[in-house]
């Protein structure tokens, strides 16, 4: 039997384990493709009892047997995606055999990360908390129609004109409004050119190779970044990011139709993490917080910074998942909450608050109302069997699963592959 095209997608504020369960589930399927975003990304995986970090190159990087897609929809820093290229080369072979890379995509130029930095630094109102990599900028070139794109930097012919006139643009705020040095067109004409040559053996239609591949009955995992509380549209703007992380972005970045993407999976924290600025109505503010974050190492794979934690909160989840067509979840990170004598789950918002709660996601001022559900005192930490998980763990569980309306059909144990349960 051929499995459907699979979305593995956030459904929080990011980091809830996405690397983890598509290096997992990879092997399955013929292709992983990348759909949004860019190297804000940070996917770990655990393979082998080794460490690897993901930016760019999609969860499945180390299977051997699927190729690794990176869909149109995804912004690129050449820089960072050879860098990344380096690295995991010592760590598996024949990357460059497996990757390929739509010529659509949009490129993040050294500009684009300047202005990041410039306008998160200007100490604006608006400080989002960016990963300062230049994604948003990138994304707003894109729908301004002056962006770069990998196919322009094939020939000194195409680039040429369009660079003189987007750097021409950046370099009057650079220069007139940040009052820092202009940016020299000759030699980013030159960078380009050269990562250009070295991308052109891995660029491919995706769009027609995930049509292929299905032609072929293998099947296609497509790979979110961030999550869905950080989609431009649905996520809690302004503090989100500039892509549609949420299953909405999935067709238009990775090239394909949405009817093709037969089956959703929403990866959940079994509590909430975030990094950087805006809302999260159930952020823990005491020594309990700390300890999630210790015990759960909530640290950002990109950036390094803490992650903010909080109790799981149910009313955004059932919200998310309604209106997603999420068809079942992966509960991550259970194995974090070992040993606390209660846990809560937010299961509304007091009513004078729930009144500004919605398409606005208007959460600054809303006040969760909690279940308080007893905790387990025996570990589930690296368990890979549902019957060996305490009552109180499957109680946790199925409350998720009664209130969300959906079924929690993996859960992690602990980072690596193995300590997974598939039900
Ligand atoms: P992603 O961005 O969604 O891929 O997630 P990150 O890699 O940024 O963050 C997830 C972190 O939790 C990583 O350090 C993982 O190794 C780790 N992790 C994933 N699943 C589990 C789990 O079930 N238990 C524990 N303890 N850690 C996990
Ligand atoms: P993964 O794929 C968590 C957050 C940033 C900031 C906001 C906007 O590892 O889950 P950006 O640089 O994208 O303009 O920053 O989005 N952010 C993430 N948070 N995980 C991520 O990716 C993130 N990528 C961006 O911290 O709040
Ligand atoms: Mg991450």
């Amino acid at each position: 039997m051929t499995l459907s095209n699979t979305a593995i997608l956030g459904l929080q504020w990011g980091d809830e384990g996405k690397g983890k369960i598509v290096n997992f589930l990879a092997g399955n399927f013929g292709a992983a493709c990348r759909y949004q975003g860019g190297h804000n990304a940070g996917h770990t995986l655990i393979i082998d009892g080794k460490k690897i970090v993901l930016h760019l190159l999609p969860s499945s990087i180390c299977h051997n047997d699927s190729l690794s897609l990176i869909g149109k929809g995804v912004v690129i820093s050449y820089e960072a995606l050879f860098s990344e290229i380096d690295e995991i080369s010592n760590v598996t072979s024949g990357i460059t055999d497996r990757l390929k890379i739509s010529p659509a995509c949009v490129l993040i130029q050294p500009y684009h990360q300047l202005i990041d930095l410039y306008k998160e630094k200007s100490n604006s109102q608006k400080t989002i908390g960016t990963t300062l990599r230049g994604i948003g900028p990138a994304y707003e070139d894109k729908v301004a129609r002056r962006a770069i794109r990998v196919v322009d930097t094939l020939s000194e012919n195409k680039l040429r004109p369009l660079l003189e006139e987007t750097l021409d643009f950046y370099n009057f705020s650079i220069e007139k409004f940040f009052g820092k040095e202009a940016l020299s067109l000759n030699s980013l004409i030159d960078e380009n050119l050269v990562f250009g040559e070295k991308v052109k053996p891995m660029l491919a239609d995706v769009s027609m190779l995930i049509k292929k591949l299905n032609e072929q009955e293998k099947s296609v995992l497509f790979e979110g970044a961030q999550g869905t509380l950080l989609d431009i549209d649905q996520g809690t703007y302004p503090f989100v990011t500039s892509s549609n992380c949420s299953p909405s972005g999935i067709a238009a970045g990775a090239g394909c139709g949405p009817l093709d993407v037969g089956n959703i999976l929403g990866v959940v924290k079994a509590y909430v993490t975030r990094v950087g600025e805006g809302p999260m109505p159930t952020e823990i503010y005491d020594d309990l917080g700390e300890y999630i974050a210790k015990t759960g190492g909530e640290v950002g794979a990109t950036t390094g910074r803490p992650r903010r934690c909080g109790w799981f909160d149910a009313v955004l989840m059932k919200r998310i998942i309604q209106t997603n067509s999420i068809s079942g979840l992966c509960l991550t990170k259970i194995d974090v909450l070992d040993g606390l004598d209660e846990i809560k789950i937010c299961k509304a918002y007091d009513s004078s608050s729930e009144s500004i709660f919605g398409e606005c996601m208007d959460l600054e001022n809303v006040n969760p109302i909690y279940e308080n559900l007893s905790g387990w005192k025996s570990p589930t930490k690296n368990l890979t069997n549902y019957g060996e998980l305490p009552d109180e763990a499957k109680n946790f569980i199925s409350y998720i699963e009664d209130i969300c309306e959906v079924p929690v059909k993996i859960i992690s144990t602990g980072p690596d592959d193995q300590s997974t349960i598939v039900r």
